[in-house]
């Protein structure tokens, strides 16, 4: 192995291996008190590499060492013109881009149903949110992808925006026209900020949909930790725009990040560019291999459908990722997450997200192709156990599109004094909280918008049905806060 190209990981065990005594942060001392108290659990040879910034080590916010020659080496793998290594999730890295590319009260266009790291952008950066709703697909009863026309209508209304946000791929796997989205952002005078959290390996094989930064995006967070292979915290961002005032978005990546990084997370960011550039296309195509076995598996069980190639084209599903699996199990009867429970307890299998009608599992190079068909076998034993055994509602998940009235800003909401009142008596009020029903997950009220009795009726009747309301304090929705 040659260390010299993996710049962070090679100057972490370079200093780990000079045999000194650490007289600085942090206070395991190399993992000698694991040593002393017999914690063997943590890995002493890791934590000799978990140091600060003494000489040789570099430092995140101002790199010219290893981490700058490690954010450039990314930059190249993953098409950007510069890449930001992340300590802070992706979550930051969407708090930076998305502050970075406007200041307070700017109107920025986003995906009703996009990841609260937007919202808390949306919040910190007291910004003007102009909703999208995301389509939905009827088939697998999930929030889909977001069309181009919805794009389009909002940038028209809102020609003062700065930038629209898009979440690619979505939790599921669905990618909807990013170029075009990117066309129409562009032609508007508007940034296209890509929340690419699940997507982080799209870059390293042609046979998956292209990445948010080939199809024009100016501004993409990555879970690096997610789809690739790097520890969990550990994400990128990456930037391929004229647009962009780099000197304005390195400043708010400083405020939004720790003084104290841990630079085994930047090593493990460093390790997965690299096995990615090394090794990643043939990983990736055993397990989109494997993937598509596992698809052509389902097809024949009955009751079963996962999301594929058939599915593109249907209500704003332009594309998906084939790494993903997201099993439909709504004719079978069991719920998602019963399935969920059963994997675990009976098959040894964890998936990553269950819900009321599907179950998805995220494949990456770190499986093996014996993994993905024990969850075949185990799915199809479920298949044929499920008509006589589990008991589901048949409840099928609706969608409430509509975006109600905002009285105040999300961020004037949130220093609003709230109470809780009785559901039934909010009708009329300003919401101090979110409701989400999920699935969809689309939020049908946020802190700041007025609640309607059609938005309590639609609610009450998720909960009725077993749909868990996120977002809430009191998910049992006996109460719900308000603004006083
Ligand atoms: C769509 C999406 N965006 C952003 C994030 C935040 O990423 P991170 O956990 O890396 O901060 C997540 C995390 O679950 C996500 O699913």
């Amino acid at each position: 192995m040659d260390y010299k190209d993996i710049p962070i990981l090679k100057a972490l065990k370079d200093y780990a291996e000079e045999g000194l005594s650490y007289f600085h942060m942090p206070g395991h001392k190399g993992g000698n008190v694991f040593k002393k108290t017999g914690l063997t659990e943590f890995d002493i040879e890791l934590l000799r590499m978990d140091v600060t910034e003494v000489p040789g080590i570099d430092n995140l916010h101002c790199p010219e060492g290893a981490i700058e020659t490690a954010q450039e080496r990314a930059a190249k793998a993953f098409g950007a013109e510069h890449t930001f290594f992340l300590v802070n999730g992706t979550t930051g890295g969407i708090y930076s881009m998305i502050m970075a590319a406007t200041k307070p009260g700017d109107k920025v266009i986003i995906p009703r149903n996009c990841h609260r790291a937007v919202t808390g952008a949306v919040i910190l950066g007291k910004l003007h949110p102009v909703y999208i709703s995301p389509e939905f697909d009827v088939r697998l009863e999930i929030a889909s992808g977001i069309s181009t026309e919805a794009v389009l209508k909002a940038v028209q209304q809102n020609p003062d925006a700065k930038a629209v946000v898009v979440t690619n791929p979505t939790y599921y796997g669905v990618c909807s026209d990013l170029e075009k989205l990117a066309e129409i952002a562009h032609s508007h005078n508007m940034l296209l900020l890509v929340d690419e959290a699940h997507g982080a390996h799209f870059a390293f094989n042609k046979r998956l949909p292209k990445s948010a930064l080939e199809c024009g995006a100016d501004m993409v967070a990555q879970s690096t930790h997610k789809t690739l292979t790097s520890m969990t915290q550990s994400s990128m961002l990456h930037v391929r725009s004229e647009r962009v005032d780099i000197d304005k978005l390195k400043l708010f990546l400083q405020l939004t990040q720790t003084t104290s990084p841990s630079h085994i997370l930047l090593a493990s960011l460093d390790t997965a560019r690299y096995i990615m550039q090394e090794k990643g296309e043939k990983l990736l195509d055993d397990v989109i291999d494997w993937c598509d076995s596992f698809r052509k598996e389902m097809e024949a069980v009955k009751g079963i459908h996962c999301l594929g190639s058939k599915d593109i084209g249907r209500d704003g599903i332009y594309d998906f990722d084939r790494t993903r699996l997201t099993v439909n199990l709504s004719e079978l009867n069991i719920s998602g997450t019963e399935a969920d429970k059963l994997l675990r307890s009976k098959f040894k299998l964890q998936v990553e997200m269950a819900d009321l009608n599907n179950i998805v599992a995220i494949c990456s190079v770190g499986d093996t192709e014996s993994d993905i068909e024990k969850l075949a076998q185990a799915l199809k034993h479920i298949a044929s156990d499920a008509p006589e055994k589990h008991k589901t509602s048949g409840y099928k998940p609706k969608i409430y599109s509509k975006i109600p009235k905002m009285e105040l800003m999300p961020w004037e909401a949130v220093y609003r004094q709230s109470e809780d009142v009785p559901l039934m008596q909010s009708v009329g009020c300003i919401s101090g909280e979110m409701i989400i029903p999920y699935p969809p997950g689309i939020p049908i009220v946020m802190p700041g918008e007025v609640i309607t009795r059609e938005i309590l009726d639609y609610a009450l009747d998720c909960l009725y049905n077993g749909i868990k309301i996120n977002g809430v304090k009191d998910a049992g929705l006996k109460f719900i806060q308000v603004l006083k």
